[in-house]
């Protein structure tokens, strides 16, 4: 079954109240939990990768990338988002301490690599941020994931959670570019260049919306 197992949260229970120190060791055991979540989530979906790029006779799944996120930003969201500064809340709020993106050629892709991944994987989806048929307010677009998938620690077997985002290559070209262009602006773009960023990211989606219908037509 699926979801039946402890989370990391109860798995590791004499943690949950301690203040977070990033330079202690039990921040570091932690992280090597969520790098294993992380391993082992990308391994599953690159299994999918090799079978799905045979199906579909092309490479649905382009590429998949991963990353922990560094202890400074974890610390920084939980102070952004008012989280307390415990274990607790890190484990329990924080749910893209491991992140996985796959990059797909066409819009239609997604969908598909979202089904096998709900059924043929070992993978519980637990929440769906559905960012394809609502942007977010920067125009931001993709499919997010938040999922868990059982692993080992230490003698015995927990759900650790992370985030799979699923975007086109067009998007991901959309939101690693605004991503740099929003840093050389210590985040803060101007009005008038937010807009224009909402705006590219239409045309972007009006692209991927044309490109994807082209491809069905020749399937
Ligand atoms: P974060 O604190 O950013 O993780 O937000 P969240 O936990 O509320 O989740 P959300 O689904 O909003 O965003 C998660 C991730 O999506 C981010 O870490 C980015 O990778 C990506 N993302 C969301 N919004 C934007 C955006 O406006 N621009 C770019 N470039 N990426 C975004
Ligand atoms: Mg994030």
């Amino acid at each position: 079954m699926k979801s039946e197992l402890k989370n990391v949260e109860t798995a590791i229970s004499g943690l949950q109240m301690i203040p977070i120190d990033t330079k202690q060791q039990e921040f570091q055991k932690l992280m090597t939990i969520y790098e294993k979540a992380m391993d082992k989530t990308k391994q599953e979906l690159e299994g999918i990768q090799t079978s799905l790029n045979k199906v579909y006779k092309y490479n649905i799944i382009n590429n998949i990338e991963c990353r922990i996120k560094t202890p400074d930003s974890i610390i920084n969201k939980m102070k952004r988002k008012n989280y307390d500064l415990n274990y607790k809340a890190l484990i329990s709020n924080v749910d893209d301490v491991a992140g996985i993106r796959i990059i797909c050629p066409f819009k239609t892709d997604i969908p598909k690599i979202k089904n096998v991944i709900e059924k043929e994987s070992s993978i519980d989806i637990l929440q769906i941020k559905d960012y394809m048929h609502a942007p977010k307010k920067s125009g931001y677009s993709g499919l997010h994931i938040i999922g868990q998938i059982p692993v080992d620690i230490g003698g015995t077997t927990a759900n650790v959670k992370m985030e799979i985002q699923l975007r086109t290559m067009a998007m991901n070209f959309w939101a690693t570019t605004e991503h740099k262009i929003k840093y050389k602006a210590n985040n803060r773009l101007s009005k008038i260049d937010s807009k224009k960023m909402v705006f590219y990211a239409k045309i972007i989606n009006e692209l991927d919306n044309r490109i994807s219908k082209l491809n069905e037509k020749y399937n």
